[in-house]
């Protein structure tokens, strides 16, 4: 079993990129979910990532990168609205899909042509991968640490919960405390002329209009693959019902405006757009804990990370 490091100092995140170089796993924090981490460039330790997640293997895994010189090492004809995107909001939440280069191969793109790049803001997340980069390392791809179709984890504990069965006692899991923004970064396609959003986060298409000086237009086709775009993705065990009609004995996610009926579970009252984003995917795992069979939860009104959150409810709540 793999233990929680809690104290990630210099010294033990140089262990954890030797660790990633030889192939192992790390599971780390970013500031929107955790991730467990597997060199980009390692078939294996990829596959066994794969394996360990129980995710279909023709799933692209995004690429985290150190430095904004990595990103010609993984892809090529970078548009200029995407170099604008990473100056104004990496390190953050934010991942962007672009035409892949020679060293991306097929394992992480899902034998696709695009490769997708982020450069997270967590201290321990961008410590760990310069340190990979000066063990030779280019990048980590790391799928959010959950098994599939699963609640993302945004503390060590959670990530432990979902994986440690399935880990080998040499992998690490990270605890970096728990992550600040609580739902995955926005996946923003630049391969065509115009940006568009796969997966909406914390960097919203306002943010991406200001920056770029460009419109954000909607997906062209189906040509690219997003696994959190399926319909069904994110859920707990308990059931995830929308609305505000929770009975007796049944969970409540929901503003801190709306009140908690008799005997019923309130499992979170956010008090911001901000809040519910972070305490989101903690409250859908206590329902669980709680052995809670139904969650309501109440869609947050609005735009900006409003949007985010809507989507990952409603995928929550789909019925596969
Ligand atoms: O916030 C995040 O993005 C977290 C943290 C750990 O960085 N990661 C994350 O990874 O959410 P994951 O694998 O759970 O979701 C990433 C999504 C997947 O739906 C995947 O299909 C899509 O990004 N993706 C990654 N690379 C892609 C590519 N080359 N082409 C199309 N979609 C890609
Ligand atoms: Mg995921």
């Amino acid at each position: 079993m793999s233990a929680i490091i809690s104290q990630c100092s210099l010294d033990v995140l140089q262990k954890a990129a030797e660790n990633l170089k030889s192939g192992g796993l790390v599971v780390f924090p970013t500031e929107t979910v955790y991730g467990i981490g597997a060199d980009a460039e390692n078939f294996d330790a990829i596959s066994r990532m794969y394996a360990v997640k129980n995710r279909p293997a023709d799933h692209p895994v995004i690429v985290h990168i150190a430095e904004l010189d990595d990103v010609d090492y993984w892809a090529v004809d970078v548009p200029e609205y995407a170099i604008s995107l990473m100056r104004d909001y990496w390190p953050g939440p934010m991942t962007l899909l672009l035409k892949r280069s020679s060293h991306a191969k097929d394992f992480v793109t899902g034998n696709q042509e695009i490769v997708g790049l982020r450069m997270p803001a967590h201290t321990v997340a961008l410590n760990l991968l310069k340190e990979f980069r000066k063990v030779g390392g280019h990048g980590v791809a790391a799928p959010s640490a959950n098994r599939y179709g699963a609640v993302s984890p945004t503390t060590a504990e959670a990530a432990r919960s979902e994986l440690q069965e399935f880990l080998h006692p040499s992998d690490q899991i990270l605890d970096g405390g728990p992550s600040l923004v609580g739902v995955e970064s926005t996946i923003i396609d630049c391969t065509n002329e115009n940006p568009s959003i796969l997966r909406p986060g914390a960097v919203t298409a306002e943010m991406v209009e200001v920056s770029t000086g460009i419109i954000v237009v909607e997906p062209e086709d189906t040509k690219v693959r997003v696994s959190g775009s399926h319909k069904q993705h994110y859920s707990p065990s308990a059931k995830v019902v929308i609305g505000d009609s929770a009975k007796a004995g049944e969970g409540l996610i929901a503003p801190s405006a709306v009140e908690t009926p008799e005997g019923v579970v309130r499992l979170a009252a956010p008090k911001s757009i901000e809040e519910y984003a972070r305490v989101l995917y903690a409250a859908l795992r206590d329902a669980d804990l709680r052995d809670i069979s139904v969650v309501n939860v109440v869609l947050p009104s609005g735009e900006g990370l409003a949007v985010a959150i809507r989507d990952r409810i409603t995928r929550a709540a789909a019925q596969s």
